[in-house]
């Protein structure tokens, strides 16, 4: 019996086999089918490509309407997601947060700013930025960040005292407000760089050789940065010279305080030369004045040209409430904390925070960031199109277009401060990345708050002592250079006002 029954259970057992195996196949079975799937599954089309002229793409309407209008005419055609040729090189362009998050956030091992950004290197030197390895640009910034911490520079209170400037101009007058403020900026900067070194007679010189570097960096620079053109020629010869110029300086400083000295001197220029890199490398000299350089270009014009378009725009006739509303808000503050102007008082300058906000929406300085992809990869517009960018493509973020999508800002056109809600820090809803004046994710400014405080420093002072009317026509903006500006004179006439603290 005993036998017998170990003969039954294989019978017993026969179905639960049959239906595991029967399992194991079907599984099986799915899984190849999966994959199978998965190889065949073509992959999504690449970006609609903008019509263009043979071997020169977009050259000619680029020469003939400027860049703006290109690349808004080639969004309206083919949506978020589209390819313009320019000679040899495709750039896709990606407009709108539903698109942006990988060039944004993507890896530097996916999407780089190495291969497009080499065109800074005549402007920025040897030794800095993009001359540099990816590891040692880091550190750079890193070095530049801690220099830059409010604690170490009184930021505030430096700025501040620096707005002695205005005690030459008169009772009541007519200015370029465009060259004014791009001397405060400069003058602004190189106090909180290199102490007291830059000498009035220096300003202007320094001022000037900077608005040449700027002028220096066209559209054409990024294909052909070499291209003998004036404008190179005078970027170069720019260069030379504030190398020269601050090298000096530097050298100064190592003679006079040979070992670390920022306890004794509190400036950026103490902090880089004593920034070590991780293995314990002190900066070089070339490295030094470099970032020094760097550091001026990326704060200088950013700041001063955004000074002048806040100018532009709250002295515009239309725009007349704005105003008001700004130098009410001055008087209130004034009234509550006299002539106190620290970084607590700056931050309940709401109105004028979204002043500035909205200038930079409109009139953001860097026009488009570039990327290059070392991956392929895929994007999905808010339609459900597919692309694929392929890999070695250059890609484009046009902030230009990008912070001007009717879908993100009602009546985009218009300079509407009060759209970013009533305190400092609020946002519109557009998700992450609709908001791009001072980029975003991996390589976000690390300017941006000391942006915003010499603004609001710079425009507090101004809205307090002064009535101004602006005397030319609303700036144009100049879109041959990389980073656009107002074009032009800006002619504004004062005339100085005293505002009671008890007002
Ligand atoms: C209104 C003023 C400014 C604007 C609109 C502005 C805008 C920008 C933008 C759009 C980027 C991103 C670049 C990219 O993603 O390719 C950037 C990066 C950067 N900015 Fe600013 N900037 C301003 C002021 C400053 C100032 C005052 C400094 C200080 C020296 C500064 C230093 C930098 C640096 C070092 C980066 C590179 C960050 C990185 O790659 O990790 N910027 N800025």
């Amino acid at each position: 019996r005993i036998w017998k029954a170990n003969m039954e259970l294989p019978r017993v057992l026969w179905p639960a086999f049959v239906a595991i195996f029967v399992t194991v196949v079907s599984i099986m079975m799915a899984r190849r089918r999966t994959m199978f799937s998965q190889k065949t599954k073509r992959s999504p089309p690449s970006p609609p490509v903008a019509a263009g002229v043979p071997l020169l793409g977009v050259l000619p309407a680029l020469l003939a309407k400027g860049p703006l209008h290109v690349i808004r005419d080639a969004h309206t055609e083919m949506g978020s997601v589209f390819t313009v040729r320019l000679l040899h090189r495709k750039v896709t362009f990606l407009v709108g947060s539903e698109v942006s998050s990988h060039f944004y956030q993507g890896l530097e091992s996916e999407i780089s700013q190495d291969e497009v950004s080499q065109f800074t290197t005549p402007t920025f030197g040897p030794g800095v930025a993009f001359d540099v390895d990816f590891t040692t640009r880091r550190e750079q910034f890193r070095f530049f960040g801690d220099a830059m911490k409010p604690a170490k520079l009184r930021e505030v209170e430096v700025v501040n005292n620096k707005m002695e400037y205005f005690a030459r101009w008169g009772q009541s007058g007519t200015v370029d407000l465009k060259q004014e403020l791009e001397q405060l900026v400069t003058l602004v900067a190189s106090r909180c760089l290199f102490g007291e070194e830059v000498r009035a007679k220096m300003l202007v010189e320094v001022a000037t050789h900077l608005r040449e570097l700027n002028d220096g960096m066209r559209l054409v620079t990024i294909l052909f940065p070499h291209l003998p053109i004036p404008a190179h020629r005078r970027r170069d010869r720019a260069r030379a010279r504030l190398g020269e110029i601050f090298s000096n300086i530097v050298s100064a400083r190592k003679a006079s305080y040979p070992n670390s000295s920022r306890h004794v001197v509190d400036d950026m220029l103490q902090c880089l030369v004593d920034s070590r890199y991780k293995d314990g490398r002190a900066t070089t000299e070339t490295e030094v004045v470099g970032m020094l350089v760097s550091a001026l270009f990326a704060g200088q014009h950013t700041s001063s040209s955004t000074g002048t378009w806040t100018g532009a725009r709250l002295l515009a006739r239309a725009n007349a409430k704005q105003l008001c509303a700004a130098v009410q808000e001055q008087e209130r503050i004034l009234a509550r904390h006299g002539n106190r102007l620290d970084y607590e008082v700056l931050q309940e300058m709401d109105t004028l925070h979204r002043c500035v906000k909205e200038v930079l929406r409109l009139h953001p300085p860097a026009m488009m960031l570039l990327r290059h992809a070392r991956q392929s990869f895929t994007v999905r517009t808010s339609e459900g199109d597919e692309y694929e960018v392929p890999e070695g493509r250059t890609v484009a973020s046009p902030l230009v277009i990008h912070n001007r999508l009717p879908h993100v800002f009602r009546d985009p056109e218009k300079y509407e401060p009060d759209r970013f809600g009533p305190g400092i820090g609020e946002d519109i809803a557009g998700g992450a990345f609709s908001y791009t004046a001072f980029g975003g994710g991996r390589h976000a400014c690390i300017g941006e708050a000391f942006a915003y405080m010499q603004i609001k420093v710079i425009w507090s002072h101004l809205l307090r002592n002064f009535e101004m009317e602006m005397v030319s026509p609303f700036p144009e903006t100049d879109w041959n250079v990389v980073m656009p500006g107002p074009k032009g004179k800006v002619m504004v006439r004062y005339n100085r006002k005293r505002m009671s603290a008890a007002a």
